[in-house]
């Protein structure tokens, strides 16, 4: 069974993948960056979560900004004010660890070289300052998944080709990009062909247990979300790339390509650039994940959500 470092901005598609590495992995621990929302909310999400799950894995605090530039947006008016839906949750019951996130990262890879999959679900500010402190860090994790990118610049912010999680920290995702020989990628695009049908969904948010329950309310603001913006089906890319994380064989179509982050572009800021033909001849280190089998991933949310 997979052991997950978790690199987090929770975030409603967060709430779930984490709800999912519970039920399918064990989560060694949560590193929280800012990006959905500001990070005193995202920490507290993430403390949230540990409760609702009954869980005991440490919360790493990391940074609160991007590397280099300002953010020019969040995503406030998908996930709430607050990340999780504004519900008003209860204070909960354990503060995060002392330890600043980066260097968390670093120890407990030392600690357990060769086995942690890292799973990036946020900006990918953290993993890029535990880089420039230790560059050997790609040789200590089994493996590293990215949930980022818009692979064909299909985006999901203010600059077209950007997708969130790149665009909000592009400086940190060159970084990620250069260091690792080799990662998972599962972007944007990918997330919107494995949507679920509403009827669907909502049919397992009535059946499952008290996991459904807290996630039919933390998804309200990004049902009418979508409600207003005439969107049907439930789309969550972090469920996506955890589905990856737990199990690499769920993936029934990926390429292996080098993909670059676009760091100037007037308009292209934070764009992925992928080398679809092989024209600059560098090492391709993104494998790209086309195409999961959607019953098996189904299958991992349902369980994630106690749906017998
Ligand atoms: C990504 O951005 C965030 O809003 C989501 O939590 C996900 O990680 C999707 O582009
Ligand atoms: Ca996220």
């Amino acid at each position: 069974i997979p052991q997950l470092l978790i690199d987090t901005d929770p975030g409603v598609d967060d709430a779930l993948a984490i709800m999912m590495a519970h039920a399918h992995a064990d989560i060694a621990a949560l590193s929280v960056a800012a990006g959905n929302v500001g990070l005193g909310h995202t920490v507290r999400n993430a403390r949230t979560l540990r409760d609702l799950l009954g869980a005991t894995f440490p919360v790493f605090a990391g940074c609160a900004t991007p590397l280099v530039r300002a953010p020019d947006e969040d995503a406030a008016f998908v996930h709430g004010m607050d990340g999780l839906g504004d519900v008003g949750f209860p204070e909960p019951k354990a503060a995060a660890e002392g330890e600043v996130a980066a260097l968390a990262l670093l120890r407990l890879t030392r600690e357990r070289p060769g086995e942690l999959t890292l799973v990036a679900l946020a900006p990918l500010t953290n993993l890029a300052l535990a880089l420039r402190l230790d560059p050997t860090l790609p040789q200590r994790v089994k493996r590293l998944v990215v949930m980022g990118g818009a692979v064909t610049g299909h985006g999901n912010t203010g600059r077209i080709p950007a997708e969130f999680n790149i665009g909000f920290d592009p400086e940190a995702a060159h970084v990620v990009f250069e260091a690792f020989s080799r990662f998972d990628l599962v972007d944007w695009e990918a997330t919107l062909r494995h949507g679920f049908d509403d009827a669907e969904f909502d049919a397992w948010l009535a059946t499952g247990d008290q996991r459904a329950a807290f996630f039919g309310k933390v998804f309200r603001t990004a049902r009418d979300y979508n409600a207003k913006h005439d969107r049907s089906g439930v789309v969550a890319a972090d469920a996506l790339a955890m589905a990856v994380a737990i199990d690499p064989s769920i993936v029934t179509r990926s390429e292996i390509r080098a993909v670059a982050v676009e760091l100037d572009g007037r308009l292209t800021r934070g764009a992925t650039v992928v080398d679809w033909a092989n024209r600059l001849g560098r090492p391709a280190q993104a494998r790209i994940v086309l195409e999961v089998d959607q019953a098996r991933f189904a299958a991992m949310v349902r369980k994630a959500l106690g749906v017998a």
